[in-house]
């Protein structure tokens, strides 16, 4: 950075800094006032090249801090008005229990997937091979980043000891559900922490990612389960 270019953002920092007060200079420049004096003992405009232009640049960085300093109030008013969007939504979804229109099962689903017996061993590969997906989430994860992988499970609570349907925390604070079914569960991962869309019912991701879940919730409780 050349010495001038130095120089020049110094100013326009501290001129960012005093813009509440040099804002009625910003008439004075436009009027073609020389800034010198209200600028003083300002070591850094008196090194300016000459006056006009030092007037130039002055008003031009005046005008920039002005625009810089209304972005930032700006960004800031937008800022907190997503806030509380985003907090009236909490709220609202609180009121109503969840969004849980997405994530519970429709009205006479049926699943093909079995929550009680057996699942393909081919179900549950392709169950698998979706945990680690990352492609599944809009930010990065999978299942396994969360869930632990290589058969070392984590990120479960104690209800997971439980055959589905059971109760789980995540689900009941934030959907309303008193309890949930594999594929719920996995639906609500899916919006929740992975924040993306639900997946299809009845599509062959969810069915193999609930299918796998079954087993998984096996070994976690200790009991023998076919992965
Ligand atoms: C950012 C971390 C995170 C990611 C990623 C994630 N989960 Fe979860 N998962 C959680 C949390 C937190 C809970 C809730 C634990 C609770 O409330 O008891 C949970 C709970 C669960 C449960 C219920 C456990 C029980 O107690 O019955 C299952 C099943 C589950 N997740 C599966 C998945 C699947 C499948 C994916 C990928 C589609 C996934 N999770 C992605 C954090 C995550």
């Amino acid at each position: 950075m050349s010495q001038h270019d130095d120089k020049r953002r110094k100013l326009l920092g501290r001129l960012n800094r005093q813009l509440a007060y040099t804002a009625p200079l910003l008439a004075l420049v436009a009027g073609g006032a020389v800034l010198h004096a209200s600028a003083g003992d300002d070591a850094a405009v008196a090194d300016l090249a000459s006056p006009s232009s030092s007037s130039l640049m002055m008003a031009s960085n005046h005008a920039e801090g002005a625009a810089e300093a209304q972005g930032e109030a700006e960004a800031d008013a937008q800022g907190e008005a997503e806030a509380e969007g985003q907090a009236e939504g909490e709220a609202e979804g609180e009121a109503e229990g969840g969004d849980s229109a997405a994530v519970a099962r429709p009205e006479g689903y049926s699943p093909a997937y079995s929550e009680t017996g057996d699942n393909p061993q081919e179900m549950l590969a392709r169950g698998e091979e979706l945990y680690y997906d990352t492609s599944l989430s809009s930010n990065g994860l999978a299942c396994a980043s969360c869930h632990g992988s290589d058969g070392q499970d984590m990120g479960y609570s104690e209800t997971f000891e439980r055959p589905f349907p059971h109760r789980v925390a995540m689900a009941a604070n934030q959907f309303g559900m008193s309890e949930v079914h594999a594929d719920e569960m996995v639906q609500i991962c899916m919006v929740a922490p992975m924040a993306a869309e639900p997946l299809e019912w009845g599509s062959e991701e969810l069915t193999s990612l609930a299918a796998y879940m079954v087993e998984v919730q096996k070994r976690v409780a200790g009991e023998p389960h076919d992965l």
